[in-house]
Protein backbone atom coordinates (compact mmCIF):
# COMPACT_ATOMS: atom_id res chain seq x y z
CA UNK A 1 0.00 0.00 0.00
CA UNK A 2 1.44 3.72 -0.83
CA UNK A 3 0.85 6.32 1.46
CA UNK A 4 -1.13 8.87 0.13
CA UNK A 5 -1.74 11.26 3.21
CA UNK A 6 0.84 13.74 2.04
CA UNK A 7 0.29 13.39 -1.64
CA UNK A 8 -1.97 15.63 -3.87
CA UNK A 9 -4.58 14.34 -4.93
CA UNK A 10 -5.59 14.66 -8.79
CA UNK A 11 -9.01 13.46 -9.75
CA UNK A 12 -10.53 10.03 -9.61
CA UNK A 13 -10.78 7.10 -11.56
CA UNK A 14 -14.27 7.58 -12.31
CA UNK A 15 -13.61 11.16 -13.72
CA UNK A 16 -10.88 9.55 -16.05
CA UNK A 17 -12.76 7.16 -18.34
CA UNK A 18 -10.74 4.36 -20.31
CA UNK A 19 -8.39 5.95 -23.38
CA UNK A 20 -8.83 9.21 -21.78
CA UNK A 21 -5.98 11.28 -20.37
CA UNK A 22 -5.45 14.56 -18.04
CA UNK A 23 -2.60 16.77 -18.12
CA UNK A 24 -1.18 18.85 -15.19
CA UNK A 25 2.07 20.83 -14.73
CA UNK A 26 4.12 20.26 -12.03
CA UNK A 27 7.22 22.14 -9.68
CA UNK A 28 10.50 20.11 -10.34
CA UNK A 29 12.73 20.48 -7.42
CA UNK A 30 15.16 22.34 -9.18
CA UNK A 31 12.45 25.20 -9.67
CA UNK A 32 11.34 24.00 -13.21
CA UNK A 33 8.03 23.13 -14.77
CA UNK A 34 7.21 20.44 -16.54
CA UNK A 35 4.28 18.73 -17.76
CA UNK A 36 2.44 15.22 -16.91
CA UNK A 37 -0.19 13.07 -18.06
CA UNK A 38 -2.39 11.05 -16.54
CA UNK A 39 -3.92 8.07 -18.51
CA UNK A 40 -6.24 5.31 -17.68
CA UNK A 41 -4.88 2.45 -20.17
CA UNK A 42 -7.61 0.00 -19.35
CA UNK A 43 -5.33 -2.05 -17.39
CA UNK A 44 -3.79 0.58 -15.65
CA UNK A 45 -3.73 4.15 -14.29
CA UNK A 46 -0.52 5.30 -14.69
CA UNK A 47 1.31 8.77 -15.47
CA UNK A 48 4.37 10.28 -17.75
CA UNK A 49 6.08 13.27 -18.71
CA UNK A 50 4.78 14.89 -21.39
CA UNK A 51 6.71 13.78 -24.74
CA UNK A 52 7.40 12.03 -27.08
CA UNK A 53 11.38 9.90 -26.70
CA UNK A 54 11.68 10.21 -30.39
CA UNK A 55 11.54 14.15 -30.06
CA UNK A 56 11.64 15.43 -26.61
CA UNK A 57 9.57 18.91 -27.48
CA UNK A 58 7.18 16.89 -29.07
CA UNK A 59 4.31 17.17 -26.68
CA UNK A 60 1.95 14.33 -26.38
CA UNK A 61 -0.75 15.81 -25.19
CA UNK A 62 -0.89 19.97 -26.66
CA UNK A 63 -3.93 21.14 -24.49
CA UNK A 64 -6.49 18.83 -26.28
CA UNK A 65 -6.18 15.33 -24.70
CA UNK A 66 -3.59 12.81 -25.03
CA UNK A 67 -4.87 10.68 -28.36
CA UNK A 68 -5.41 7.33 -27.07
CA UNK A 69 -6.66 4.24 -29.00
CA UNK A 70 -7.19 0.91 -27.26
CA UNK A 71 -4.65 1.44 -24.40
CA UNK A 72 -2.05 2.98 -26.19
CA UNK A 73 -1.07 6.88 -26.41
CA UNK A 74 -0.19 8.14 -30.33
CA UNK A 75 2.30 10.50 -30.50
CA UNK A 76 0.90 13.32 -32.76
CA UNK A 77 3.68 14.44 -34.91
CA UNK A 78 4.99 10.89 -36.58
CA UNK A 79 2.18 8.52 -34.66
CA UNK A 80 4.22 6.42 -32.62
CA UNK A 81 2.09 4.09 -30.25
CA UNK A 82 2.93 3.79 -26.41
CA UNK A 83 1.57 1.26 -24.17
CA UNK A 84 -0.35 3.59 -22.02
CA UNK A 85 0.48 0.94 -18.84
CA UNK A 86 4.50 -0.03 -19.37
CA UNK A 87 5.21 3.30 -21.72
CA UNK A 88 6.87 1.62 -23.85
CA UNK A 89 7.10 2.05 -27.60
CA UNK A 90 7.48 -1.09 -30.34
CA UNK A 91 6.36 0.75 -33.92
CA UNK A 92 7.28 3.79 -36.24
CA UNK A 93 10.35 6.59 -35.29
CA UNK A 94 10.34 6.11 -31.74
CA UNK A 95 10.70 2.48 -31.63
CA UNK A 96 12.13 0.71 -29.02
CA UNK A 97 11.90 3.81 -26.44
CA UNK A 98 9.87 4.34 -23.11
CA UNK A 99 8.12 7.37 -21.71
CA UNK A 100 9.75 8.19 -18.33
CA UNK A 101 7.54 7.69 -15.79
CA UNK A 102 5.73 9.73 -13.15
CA UNK A 103 4.55 7.90 -9.40
CA UNK A 104 1.03 7.96 -8.80
CA UNK A 105 -1.38 5.47 -6.95
CA UNK A 106 -4.86 4.88 -6.91
CA UNK A 107 -6.42 4.25 -3.23
CA UNK A 108 -10.35 3.98 -2.67
CA UNK A 109 -10.66 5.28 -6.55
CA UNK A 110 -9.06 8.76 -6.47
CA UNK A 111 -5.60 9.21 -7.76
CA UNK A 112 -2.81 10.53 -5.87
CA UNK A 113 0.58 11.97 -7.26
CA UNK A 114 3.09 10.15 -5.47
CA UNK A 115 6.15 11.16 -6.91
CA UNK A 116 9.10 12.46 -4.85
CA UNK A 117 11.02 14.41 -7.72
CA UNK A 118 7.69 16.61 -8.08
CA UNK A 119 5.10 18.51 -6.72
CA UNK A 120 1.61 19.29 -8.38
CA UNK A 121 1.22 22.76 -9.21
CA UNK A 122 -2.18 23.17 -11.76
CA UNK A 123 -4.17 21.20 -13.87
CA UNK A 124 -3.77 21.89 -17.60
CA UNK A 125 -0.25 22.81 -19.59
CA UNK A 126 3.15 25.42 -18.25
CA UNK A 127 1.15 27.87 -20.43
CA UNK A 128 -2.18 27.54 -18.89
CA UNK A 129 -0.73 29.23 -15.78
CA UNK A 130 -2.31 32.65 -16.40
CA UNK A 131 0.13 34.53 -14.53
CA UNK A 132 2.87 32.92 -16.74
CA UNK A 133 4.17 35.86 -18.81
CA UNK A 134 5.30 33.64 -21.47
CA UNK A 135 5.02 36.42 -24.70
CA UNK A 136 2.22 35.48 -26.18
CA UNK A 137 -1.08 37.61 -25.93
CA UNK A 138 -3.30 36.30 -23.00
CA UNK A 139 -6.29 34.10 -23.99
CA UNK A 140 -8.51 37.34 -23.95
CA UNK A 141 -7.23 39.25 -26.78
CA UNK A 142 -8.31 36.33 -29.40
CA UNK A 143 -11.97 36.86 -28.28
CA UNK A 144 -13.74 39.15 -30.85
CA UNK A 145 -17.42 39.86 -30.63
S1 LIG B 1 8.09 12.90 -32.39
FE1 LIG B 1 6.93 11.25 -31.57
S2 LIG B 1 7.19 9.64 -32.99
FE2 LIG B 1 8.38 11.28 -33.78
Amino acid sequence: MVATDDATQLTTVDELPENDSFLFTVLEHDGSKGEVILVNGGDCIAAWRNFCQHETDQRLDRGFGAAMRDGEIICPKHGSMFDACSGHCDNGEAKGSTLLSVDVAVEDGDIYLTDRTCDFLHEGGIEDDDDEDDGMPSSSSHLTF
